[in-house]
């Protein structure tokens, strides 16, 4: 078990494989997503019972959009049909359910529950679980530009007071804690565009399973590794020692 003490507070997940799991099977990549399901109602459970407060899941990016109008399509309903399915566990357990995103580019049959129950989970505490959906880092930087020159022009925001705080309370993830703890499946070694700027500090972790077989095992596994491992944020080993010293 991980030590409470190196439990990331917030962990982000790129779930990737869906696609490849299903046409290792010959199945359609649907039946992946739909797989991929079951995954991301295990690691809810799981991270909740541990203790994160923080779980941020990339369930659709920005440039997803461009993929076959029928896997889009397909993905939505199953969007849909998380959502109602999973609402009574998420208010059951006291989990905040926010987005992350472009969402006014999702269709009513996602919009409409993923804005119900938003509000209806708006003043849990228990673990906030983020959807990144129509999401790129890249588009959440420059909205977050936008909103901020939007502000200057308006004479609410000086110049000078742009410094990395401030930047960040423009950015959609500016309530959640650090990401501390970044974890893509499938085996795939790259970001494609996930909360950019938030992971200036995080851990990765990359581990070949693919996303629909991903359970709280594997999470484990993540866990440990990143319980392992010095996080220096640019000081020496030696200043880390110390500061644990004086913290007794
Ligand atoms: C991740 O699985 C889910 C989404 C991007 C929506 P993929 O659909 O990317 O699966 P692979 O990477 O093609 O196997
Ligand atoms: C990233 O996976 C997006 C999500 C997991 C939602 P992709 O499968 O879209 O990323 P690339 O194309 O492999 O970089
Ligand atoms: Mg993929």
């Amino acid at each position: 078990m991980t030590e409470p003490r190196n439990l990331p507070r917030h962990v982000g997940i790129i779930m990737d494989g869906n696609g490849r799991w299903a046409q290792r099977q010959g199945r359609p990549r649907l039946e992946g997503h739909r797989a991929g399901a079951d995954s991301v109602r295990d690691i809810t459970r799981a991270s909740r019972q541990l203790g994160i407060e923080a779980l941020t899941l990339y369930a659709f990016s920005s440039q997803n959009w461009q993929r076959p109008v029928d896997e889009v399509t397909g993905l939505m309903q199953l969007l849909r049909e998380f959502l109602i399915d999973e609402r009574s566990e998420i208010l059951d357990n006291a989990i905040r359910l926010e987005a992350i995103g472009d969402v006014e580019r999702l269709p009513p049959i996602v919009k409409e529950p993923l804005d119900e129950l938003r509000a209806a989970s708006a003043h849990h505490r228990g673990m906030t679980l983020t959807l990144a959906l129509s999401y790129g880092g890249r588009e959440s930087i420059a909205r977050a530009v936008r909103d901020a020159v939007r502000d200057a022009v308006a004479g609410k925001l000086a110049p000078d007071d742009v410094d990395v705080e401030r930047f960040a309370s423009y950015l959609p993830t500016s309530q959640l804690p650090p990401v501390d703890l970044l974890i893509r499946t499938s085996g795939e070694q790259r970001i494609s565009n996930f909360m950019l700027w938030e992971i200036a500090y995080a851990e990765l972790v990359f581990i070949d399973v693919q996303w629909p077989d991903f359970r709280r095992e594997h999470l484990q596994t993540c866990l440990d590794q990143y319980a392992a491992r010095e996080r220096r944020f640019g000081l020496t080993s030696a200043q880390l020692a110390s500061d644990l010293d004086l913290e007794g």
